[in-house]
């Protein structure tokens, strides 16, 4: 079939190593998220989900698990070559492959980043064993420039769940527990990615405008989430029958229209972060710390506080805490409190807030 070319993408009817090599540069792509065939015998995955197969399209290419290791190396190969220096991949593998993939991703250049557990409800029912439940989603990175990690694209670094907990650290746990969309009655490829998975991995790993890659497009839902959130996509899907069906869901999508969907996160714009400390800074911190937990505060609020007034992270205030208590400073360093914090207002060092203030203030 004629490739699909929309103004936000490029979409092949082909295979992803011989189309890759004709059609893609080498280090221009900012993100590949992919989820290649699983080598287990694809037309009986039907048998893993509970649903009306009328629904699933016919023809997905499945790989002899024979090949699966040479398969494996050729693509990756590809991936990386079409990869930029500080370009992330994800590669979504079930356990029966993983250790081909794993094996030929320890041949490239490409390093490790995480290896994510995806936590879903499979729907598989055993009653000798425990049920299977999850997949495996391999992070890696190019070289050669630093990678882009949108720190704070869904829970800004201060934002609490009711019992204190970091929202931000809990969305970046190597845990993912995101369900399977089911859409009963809509046409599907056997084994489509959620959006919500897709997204994690789309906001935390490139901005809007960059370019992301599927080698393996099945039902598209990478582009389609990839365009929706204002990125342009790339992709292949070698079956006729699959990229008859689904490249013109793609054509539907309207670039950036699932950004307003998006959760804002609330983001305190720490300007001093990464600074070093002076010893005023440093006295500042002391003597406000230490006003703080005299009246009342625990030690959690009073570092929150005082690293969101000093526009420094709460580690990086823990730490010097930390170092202050181990060796003070001397008398003969200055102690003063800058004027704005005696009055209540934060130092003139605060940053100004970007955004909203945070929905559990200390
Ligand atoms: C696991 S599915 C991808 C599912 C997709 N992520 C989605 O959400 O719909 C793998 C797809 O790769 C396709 N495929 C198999 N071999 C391929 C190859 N050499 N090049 C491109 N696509 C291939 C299969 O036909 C199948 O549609």
């Amino acid at each position: 079939m004629e490739p699909v070319i929309t103004p936000s993408g490029r979409f092949y009817n082909e295979d992803c190593v011989s189309g890759a090599r004709r059609h893609i540069a080498s280090d221009s792509v900012d993100l590949i998220i992919t989820d290649p065939p699983y080598g287990i015998g694809g037309d009986d995955l039907h048998q893993h989900y509970n649903r009306d197969e009328d629904y699933v399209i016919d023809g997905y290419i499945e790989i002899p698990a024979s090949e699966y290791g040479e398969f494996s190396r050729d693509w990756i190969r590809e991936a990386e070559r079409i990869l930029r220096p500080g370009g992330s991949i994800y590669i979504v593998s079930g356990y029966t492959n993983l250790y081909h993939i794993l094996k030929a991703l320890r041949e490239t250049g490409l390093e490790e980043i995480n290896h994510i557990i995806w936590k879903y409800t499979f729907g598989v029912y055993t009653s000798r064993k425990y049920v299977s439940s999850h997949y495996h989603i391999l992070y890696y990175q190019k070289p050669g420039r630093p990678r882009r990690f949108n720190l704070e694209s869904r829970f800004g670094l201060g934002e609490r769940d009711p019992d204190g907990g970091s929202l931000n650290y809990q969305d970046r746990e190597d845990v993912w527990i995101i369900n399977r969309e089911y859409k009963p009655g809509q046409i599907k490829n056997k084994n489509e990615l959620p959006t919500a998975l897709l997204t994690k991995m789309i906001q935390y790993s490139s901005n809007e405008g960059d370019l992301v890659c599927d080698m393996f497009l099945g039902g598209f839902s990478t582009a389609k989430v990839a365009v929706g959130l204002g990125r342009r996509a790339v992709g292949f899907e070698i079956s006729p029958q699959i990229f008859a069906a689904r490249a013109d869901d793609l054509k539907t999508i309207r670039p950036g229209s699932l950004l307003p969907t998006l959760r804002t996160p609330v983001v305190d714009a720490r300007a001093n972060r990464g600074r070093p400390w002076s010893d005023a800074d440093k006295a500042a911190l002391k003597t406000r710390f230490d006003h703080l937990i005299q009246s009342g505060r625990t030690k959690k609020d009073a570092v929150e506080i005082v690293a969101r007034e000093l526009g420094r992270g709460r580690w990086a205030v823990e730490k010097m805490l930390k170092t202050l208590e181990a060796s003070p400073l001397t008398p003969s360093q200055p102690r003063h409190i800058p004027p704005a914090s005696r009055s209540g207002q934060p130092p003139r060092t605060s940053p100004e807030r970007t955004q909203t203030p945070s929905r559990n203030p200390p």
